[in-house]
């Protein structure tokens, strides 16, 4: 694992981008997975603006989302769908047909995990792009999932809930389920890059980077991957001094 300890989480998000940038210019046919929650935000304003400077086309980029919340429509606000569109996808060029979010078509539940996974299996991504829960999860890979699992259909802990109930009017309106890649999935990526910022991260990143790797902490399975690098901010360090 590399770690990059950065001074806010606008150098943070410089770096990210920077590292984007650069697998983009180096191929353009880049496949990318993406996340959401609000840590990414800035790595894809930062995306958006060297695009606006004509630094980087997004043409012939594909993407890959990690997650989608169920029981909420696409056309819901808090979607990851409308949550991509409104953060990187309509301010770029990437077409359509490119972008890849879990489908989460309550009326074909049964056929979503492996409809995703077989997407998954045909296209080995460049690069993934990670935030981490506070519990440790990446993706909606919450604590006690096995390692090996490919993408699966998750009941969500209540912490993630409670964590995510700040983007919703009340807990109530959060999904109790979701689609996410499996570890497995995550951990196939040629290059990852984890990103991660504020005080309430320092504790689950310290975890992460130097204890044990254990299912109960999914993110810790990273320290496996070949070329992972964690870019994190002054306060989601400062538990690792
Ligand atoms: C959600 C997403 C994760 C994300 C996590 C952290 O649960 N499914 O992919 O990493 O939130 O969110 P944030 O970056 O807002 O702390």
């Amino acid at each position: 694992m590399k770690i990059m300890i950065c001074k806010d989480y606008d150098e943070v998000s410089k770096k990210a981008a920077s590292i984007v940038i650069k697998e983009i210019k180096k191929n353009p046919d880049l496949k990318i997975g993406l996340a959401t929650g609000s840590s990414p935000i800035g790595l894809y304003k930062n995306l958006i603006e060297a695009y606006q400077k004509n630094k980087i086309s997004f043409k012939s980029v594909v993407s890959y989302n990690l997650d989608e919340y169920i029981g909420i429509d696409r056309s819901h606000p808090q979607s990851y769908y409308s949550f991509m569109y409104e953060n990187l996808f309509k301010h770029i060029d990437m077409n359509d047909d490119n972008i890849h979010i879990p489908d989460n078509d309550i009326d074909r539940i049964d056929h979503l995990a492996e409809d995703y996974n077989q997407v998954l299996h045909d296209n080995q991504l460049d690069i993934q792009i990670l935030g981490i829960g506070t519990n440790g999860h990446i993706g909606f890979n919450e604590p006690g999932t096995p390692l090996g699992n490919e993408t699966f259909i998750v009941t969500l802990d209540e912490q993630t809930r409670m964590d995510n109930s700040r983007f919703f009017n009340s807990i109530d309106e959060v999904p109790k389920f979701a689609i996410t890649m499996g570890i497995k999935n995550i951990m196939y990526s040629k290059k990852i890059v984890l990103i991660a910022s504020g005080k309430e991260k320092a504790k689950v990143i310290h975890k992460m980077i130097k204890g044990k790797v254990t299912k109960n902490l999914p993110a810790s399975i990273l320290q496996l991957h070949p070329d992972c690098t964690v870019i994190i901010d002054e306060q989601a360090a400062s538990k690792l001094k």
